[in-house]
């Protein structure tokens, strides 16, 4: 279907880095880096200053990302072999895949609006070992949950693979809470690469030493491995690109931010939910979600009007096959979020008139 209004133009987005990505690409078969190197030091270094960090940690995608910290942890002594991990229904499969692959096991628990509260937390505090927070949309969980986490001695972790670049009213950036956070630089990201690509931030030294040995085969120095590990390695190639793209980090979620909020304050329809009255909030909106009944319906409606739509998503993950244990159970909100939301086109080249259209054809829908 030919849509004038698609819902990420990606190879648009992509494309404004073609000619320094071209350099890039000219500059490692000039000096012959394949793996490592250069470009992925610098990445880590500059990612690393740009979330508030001590250090920051390349790997191949944002799914090891994660289980490499939890692996890492449990290395460290600091999680136990089964570790049992709190984690919101509410999220891409990764978060649980995660959990799964570091051979611990996820505790799903539903959200309130999108997200875990304290509240939440705190009810299952006694029978988790930890938490993995996740920001989904781009929405950063609250610092409640993080300085509640801490007081009861519980580690938490996020799955930051949404917010690159959110901040919270105290200017703390996404990566910097908790003890240490995941990336995603899939190319349709905030932040993303031309391939796959992730990255850890952390403050904690021991952890940063012992997850980038536990992405790196588990060596200890060249001829010495003492544990088991992966091969999950930030590629120099989408190093550099990324490189070239975190200096517009800023300005994209600028752009993203003011389409939010002509949605927020000018979509007017009886069938259309918004999002929370606080989404713009500490948010790099990475998606802008609304929320129907008649989803396929309304979709459908768009479509004829030639705007594209996307999901996030449709079956949450404690109803896939894949985590058949936890099918039977029932987390009422997030299967309302994954029955009714529609993501709407939200993205940096987005121009003022096509917004306006979609906001004129939403409030058309009858
Ligand atoms: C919330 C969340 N967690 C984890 C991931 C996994 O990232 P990747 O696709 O880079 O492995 C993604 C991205 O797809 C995601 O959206």
């Amino acid at each position: 279907m030919d849509f004038h209004i698609p819902y990420l133009d990606i190879k648009a987005l992509q494309r404004r880095f073609s000619q320094r990505d071209s350099e890039a690409l000219q500059e490692l078969q000039d000096l012959g880096i394949y793996i490592g190197g250069e470009p992925v030091t610098r990445f880590e270094m500059d990612y690393a200053q740009y979330c508030g960090t001590q250090f920051c940690i390349g790997t191949g995608n944002g799914l090891d990302a994660l289980t490499i910290i939890l692996r890492a942890e449990k290395q460290l002594g600091r999680l136990p072999e089964n570790a049992r991990i709190l984690v919101p229904a509410h999220t891409y499969i990764a978060t649980f895949l995660s959990i799964t692959e570091a051979g611990m096991h996820p505790i799903p628990v539903d959200v309130h609006h999108l997200l875990i509260t304290k509240d939440v937390v705190e009810k299952h505090l006694e029978n988790v070992d930890a938490i993995v927070a996740v920001d989904i949309y781009g929405k950063l969980v609250d610092d409640e949950v993080y300085a509640f986490a801490k007081a009861n001695h519980k580690p938490i972790y996020t799955d930051a693979a949404q917010s690159h670049g959110a901040k919270t009213s105290n200017g703390d950036r996404s990566g910097s809470r908790g003890m240490a956070s995941a990336f995603s630089f899939y190319p349709t990201k905030n932040l993303g690469a031309l391939g796959d690509a992730g990255a850890i931030t952390t403050n904690d030294e021991e952890l940063a030493v012992m997850a980038r040995r536990m992405a790196n085969y588990g060596r200890t120095s060249r001829f010495v491995n003492d544990m088991k590990g992966v091969n999950s390695r930030l590629d120099p190639l989408q190093a550099s690109f990324l490189n070239n793209r975190l200096l517009f980090l800023d300005n994209d979620n600028k752009k993203r931010k003011k389409i939010a909020q002509v949605y927020m304050e000018q979509i007017e329809n009886p069938k259309v939910k918004l999002p929370p009255a606080d989404f713009l909030e500490s948010n790099s909106i990475h998606v802008f979600p609304i929320f129907l009944e008649e989803r396929d319906q309304f979709v459908a409606y768009l479509e004829d009007r030639g705007i594209q739509t996307n999901r996030h998503y449709a079956i949450p993950p404690h109803q896939q096959l894949a985590f058949k244990e936890f099918n039977d159970m029932s987390f009422p909100q997030t299967e309302y979020l994954h029955d009714s939301e529609v993501s709407l086109p939200c993205h940096p080249l987005l121009e003022d008139h096509e917004v306006q259209e979609i906001v004129i054809a939403i409030n058309e829908y009858s």
